[in-house]
């Protein structure tokens, strides 16, 4: 939607809410919030939409230059000991595009994939390519064994990485040297024969600003960024985040009230879309400091945030549980998302009156939630106004088939108030969906047709959310997450949350297994166990029984030292579902419930045999 489009709904809308709404206030008082909320959104989006539709389109790049032009003093990252001024980096970053351009002949559009761990390089080498005009690809550096294939999808010309990643590195070099693609660190020396180091040359370039014919193809469409999106299952997708989406998302958190002179402290990996467009992209649009920290620490999270005087944090999923002390802090707003609602009150319990901004959303999504109402727990609301710009519906969702459920004439059936159902977003000009890179398939594979009319296209979210009859959206589940079980859905984090509350366990994951002769998947939990605590059967069986449904209490348990985690704090279900409850498959002690002993007690391999062979029902 171009500007003026969008100022003359936005302030045809305006009169007339300004009629309506006085009346209806009265009746119904969060329609005020919920038109707040609107007008900002569309003001925010509809300034994104100016910058890049301008002759010469300002992106992101063009706003940090700005920053830099203003304020060319003031921090913009920190890092260890290390301070990086907006100058500084804007210098290094011409310095880095020159020597790349040089060295790799990068042409315009091209994509170039980074291959680093959270610090200071990762934010220049991203400005140094975005002034080239090439889109970055980040490769999540956990996922070591996959990078050679993950290159591959948006055809890289060159890796960049850290000497720090060298094992890496070589892994998959001949791979890589195989499809034509050249490798760099970008650190002083190279470790690895035949690959080369660019710091030198780096150095040596100016730090001139850079022809803009570089850029002169750039448009609000162009790709900005690729970004992995991580997920519990299936194998990593390029997202597309194109300068528009970098733009809106980079903006979200001047709509929760990021100031300039905020000191805004990032742990979540920069590979991610929360960690690089809304952590650090939310500082260059605003102009405000980001401390780095190259791997989140629970212990250190709170002296970090004394000893850089951090303002704002940002958290993702369960990380907010990790933090266990409570000192003193100056921190007034957190932004993430994944939050459950027992563990954002017992944030605001133990460390006082932080504003909570959660949000929901997908790396690849054309849509999202925000909890603009202060509703614990809620990630938005079903605001009539911002259907009218993004429009969402709720359907009914069949677990076991994997699919959404259709009626005589095929099309989507919506869920009723307090209903769970898969969140599908409609497919418009204003809530494009981009895609992955080179892979028409997959792309094709979230989205979702004939909704609720013949031939509409819906973006497939792949989660499960539920609206209350006061109209607050509430995240449920992955769809991946839910599974069946003697008829009834269980969703794993609602099992997952209860267990959490038992005293002797510290973490846990559940998910379903696959039992001989039985539809569906059984429940089990991997769990870790509090220090110095011990595995209590009887307790267990009893809580579980009074606390959940039969159902869904998890026949199996399985302990050990350390569940999985991927970089967002995600919990990885793939291999726990592979070795299912088989004692000969792990040396992790499982355990069985037993109906009879009214405990979980060890599961012995005659158990085992007899659930195999199908002369024990479950
Ligand atoms: C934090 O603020 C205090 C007081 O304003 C100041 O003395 C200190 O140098 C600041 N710390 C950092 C790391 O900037
Ligand atoms: C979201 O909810 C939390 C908890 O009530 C609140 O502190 C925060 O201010 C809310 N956010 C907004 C934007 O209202």
């Amino acid at each position: 939607m171009a500007l003026p489009g969008a100022v003359a709904a936005a302030a045809g809308l305006l009169l007339l809410l300004l009629l309506l709404v006085p009346a209806a206030a009265r009746r119904c008082p969060l329609l005020c919030v919920d038109f707040v909320a609107f007008a900002t959104m569309v003001w925010s989006s509809a300034r994104c939409r100016w910058r890049l539709s301008r002759r010469r389109p300002v992106t992101l790049v063009d706003v940090f230059q700005e920053h830099a032009r203003r304020q060319p003093r003031r921090p913009l990252l920190r890092f260890q000991d290390e301070v990086h001024t907006y100058e500084d980096v804007e210098r290094r970053s011409n310095r880095a595009a020159r020597a790349l351009s040089r060295r790799l002949g990068l042409q315009p559009g091209r994509a170039v994939a980074v291959f680093l761990p959270n610090e200071p390089t990762y934010v220049w080498a991203w400005l140094a390519l975005a002034k080239l005009g090439c889109p970055m690809a980040c490769l999540n550096t956990n996922v070591r064994a996959l990078c050679t294939r993950v290159c591959n999808t948006p055809t890289p010309r060159g890796v960049c990485r850290g000497a720090l990643l060298r094992d890496a590195v070589e892994e998959a070099l001949p791979d890589l040297q195989r499809d034509g693609t050249r490798v760099f660190y970008l650190s002083a020396h190279s470790p690895t024969p035949g690959v080369e180091a660019l710091l030198p040359a780096i150095e040596a370039a100016s730090d001139e600003p850079l022809p803009a014919h570089h850029r002169t193809g750039v448009t609000a469409k162009s790709k900005a960024v690729y970004i992995y999106t991580s997920g519990t299952t299936g194998l990593p997708k390029a997202a597309v985040i194109t300068e528009t989406k970098l733009m809106m998302v980079a903006n979200l958190g001047r709509l929760c009230g990021l100031r300039p002179d905020d000191i805004v402290y990032t742990t979540l990996p920069l590979y991610h879309a929360a960690g690089l467009l809304i952590g650090v992209g939310g500082c260059f649009e605003v102009g405000a400091t980001c401390v780095l920290r190259a791997k989140f620490s629970a212990s250190q999270f709170w002296d970090d945030c004394r000893h850089y005087n951090v303002s704002v944090i940002q958290y993702v999923g369960e990380l907010m549980r990790y933090l266990c002390n409570t000192p003193r802090h100056g921190v007034r707003l957190a932004m993430g998302n994944g939050l459950r609602a027992e563990v954002w009150k017992e944030f605001l319990q133990r460390f006082g009156p932080v504003s909570i901004w959660e949000f929901y959303g997908a790396t690849e999504g054309n849509a999202g939630f925000i909890n603009y109402t202060g509703k614990i727990g809620a990630v938005g609301r079903d605001n009539v106004f911002l259907k009218t710009f993004a429009p969402f519906e709720l359907i009914k969702y069949n677990v076991e088939k994997d699919e959404p459920v259709r009626d005589e004439r095929g099309l989507c059936i919506r869920v009723c108030p307090g209903e769970t159902g898969l969140l599908v977003i409609k497919i418009t000009k204003n809530t494009p969906f981009d895609g992955y890179a080179g892979d028409s398939q997959k792309t094709e594979k979230k989205v979702l047709r004939d909704v609720l009319v013949k031939g509409d296209a819906f973006f497939n979210s792949g989660d499960l959310l539920m609206i209350d009859h006061e109209r607050f959206v509430y995240f449920q589940d992955r769809v991946g997450d839910t599974f069946r079980w003697k008829g009834e859905n269980v969703a794993t984090t609602e099992v997952e949350a209860t267990l959490a509350m038992v005293n002797f366990i510290q973490e846990v994951n559940v998910y379903g297994v696959s039992v001989p002769g039985c539809e569906g998947r059984c429940g089990m939990a991997a769990i870790r166990l509090r220090a110095g605590a011990s595995f209590e059967g009887e307790r267990l069986y009893a809580f579980t029984r009074e606390t959940l449904p039969s159902y869904a209490a998890p026949r199996f348990v399985r302990i050990q030292d350390a569940l999985e985690i991927t970089g967002t704090f995600k919990q990885c279900k793939g291999n726990l579902v592979r070795d299912g409850f088989d004692p000969g498959a792990t040396r992790d002690p499982l355990f069985f419930r037993d109906d009879t002993k009214k405990s979980y007690v060890p599961l012995s391999p005659d158990t085992f045999a007899a659930i195999r062979d199908m002369r024990l029902s479950l």
